[in-house]
């Protein structure tokens, strides 16, 4: 059912870091935690809090896959939505999506892509705290650990941890309040707060909760996984409808909350929750070279003329990690073996090979199989068929390779022994 829907809230998520302390090959919030990023998951707890507006700011060349994500945990409340690409700090992204709010909200809510798992009542208490006390509000933690001054490496003194808060998202403030405060900000401030706090306006503490953790590094993204394991979100086609500020529900019950509908299309098997593999495709071509030696499939080849190339020219080998990161949706060769990664320059393809199994098990995955067809007049495969596959299978954690060779009837380059041409294919499932 599509309805008129004029929010007085609107929550931005800010989600176009680049998650460098992740390190997973990817924008941070386009990791997958199940079959779903973080940024889907992110959303799921925004969706399922008071009607409002929602303003994704997403890296530039994410957009339309935030989108996708975006529209996906929106159900019903489609047209509330909408993307922006972000700028090079926290504070540029927010900026930007403050740009995007509509013309009636009076409450702007700020929140990290990062801290996906935060419950919907955190959100709540954020907006009852900002319509009590009219200004801003901030989810807060005890500090748990004590808290030493440390100055090199002697202990200076102790800080009483009784008047610490560690503070999370969502942060929430009158809209007017906070575009102002962005309009005469001087310098960066680490939060939406601080930057608040800095034009002069008080701000009310609320309780925040563990589960708004932002995923920051390899440990807090295991933690994340293993905590949607238990509680992934149900398939869509569920029965949609609006979750009120007070809890009650209006069309149906909340989106995420309801028994989920199967889900349509060749799909509909799958257990509910479980991500389904990923295929992905590479191609790669080398042009035989003068001097030097063949390596082709992991292997060197004595007395056969070499590839010229960055690396070692090693066709098969590139066009296996092509198809890995195309399955994985992490780019290509080219994003991660560039020239600003001088130790690839000479390696040979288990140095390659290994780089991206450890890419795509950071993003969720493992490896299923490969298939990889080679197109040459030279070398003669037959032989050494079965020891490439060994050889690329022990660079990729042991996972199954085939090696196939093929002519080509001597037409086109490859006919003519000017270079060899190499296909891949991978299956990558969740890890
Ligand atoms: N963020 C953003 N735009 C930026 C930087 C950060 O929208 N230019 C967002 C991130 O996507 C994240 C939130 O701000 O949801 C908190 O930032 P952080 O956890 O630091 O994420 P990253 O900057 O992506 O991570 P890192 O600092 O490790 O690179
Ligand atoms: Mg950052």
């Amino acid at each position: 059912m599509t309805e008129v829907l004029a929010p007085r809230i609107a929550v931005l998520v800010v989600a176009a870091g680049s998650g460098t302390r992740l390190g997973a090959g990817a924008p941070k919030a386009f990791v997958g935690l199940d079959r779903h990023t973080i940024l889907r998951h992110a959303l799921r707890g925004v969706f399922a809090g008071p009607l409002a507006q929602v303003v994704v700011v997403a890296p530039a060349d994410r957009v339309g896959e935030a989108l996708t994500d975006a529209r996906e945990a929106a159900g019903d409340r489609e047209q509330l939505v909408s993307v922006v690409p972000g700028g090079a700090t926290r504070q540029e992204s927010v900026a930007a999506g403050l740009r995007r709010v509509l013309p009636g909200v009076e409450i702007v809510l700020v929140h990290d892509a990062a801290r996906a798992l935060t419950p919907p009542a955190v959100f709540d208490r954020v907006i009852d705290a900002v319509d009590r006390t009219g200004w801003g509000a901030v989810p807060v933690l005890p500090v748990i650990d004590t808290i030493k001054r440390v100055e090199g490496d002697r202990i200076t003194g102790v800080v009483d941890r009784s008047q610490l808060g560690a503070a999370q998202t969502p942060q929430g403030f009158r809209r007017d309040v906070l575009v102002a405060a962005y309009a005469t900000a001087d310098g960066e401030f680490t939060d939406d707060a601080a930057l608040v706090a800095e034009a002069g306006h008080p701000l009310a503490a609320v309780q925040g909760d563990p589960l708004a953790f932002k995923i920051t590094t390899p440990a807090d993204l295991e933690r994340a996984r293993a905590l949607v394991a238990d509680s992934p979100i149900p398939p869509v086609g569920g029965s949609g409808g609006i979750v009120m500020a007070d809890g009650a529900t209006v069309d149906g019950a909340g989106a995420e909350a309801a028994a989920p509908a199967a889900e349509p299309g060749p799909a509909a098997g799958r257990r509910p929750g479980s991500r389904p593999p990923r295929v992905g495709l590479g191609t790669d071509v080398h042009a035989f070279s003068d001097g030097g030696t063949l390596w082709l499939a992991g292997l060197e080849w004595p007395g056969e003329p070499a590839l010229a190339g960055h690396s070692d020219g090693d066709a098969v080998a590139h066009a296996v990690v092509d198809a890995l990161l195309s399955a994985a949706g992490l780019g290509d060769i080219g994003t991660h073996f560039g020239t600003d990664r001088p130790e690839f320059a000479g390696a040979h393809a288990d140095a390659f090979l290994a780089e991206t199994d450890r890419l795509v098990r950071a993003a969720g995955w493992a490896v299923g199989n490969v298939a990889v067809q080679v197109q040459a007049q030279r070398p003669r495969f037959a032989a050494r068929r079965a020891e490439a596959e060994a050889a690329l299978s022990r660079a990729l954690g042991g996972a199954p390779v085939s090696v196939s060779a093929t002519t080509t009837d001597g037409l086109g380059f490859t006919g003519r022994a000017e270079g060899v041409q190499a296909f891949a294919v991978a299956l990558l499932v969740p890890a």
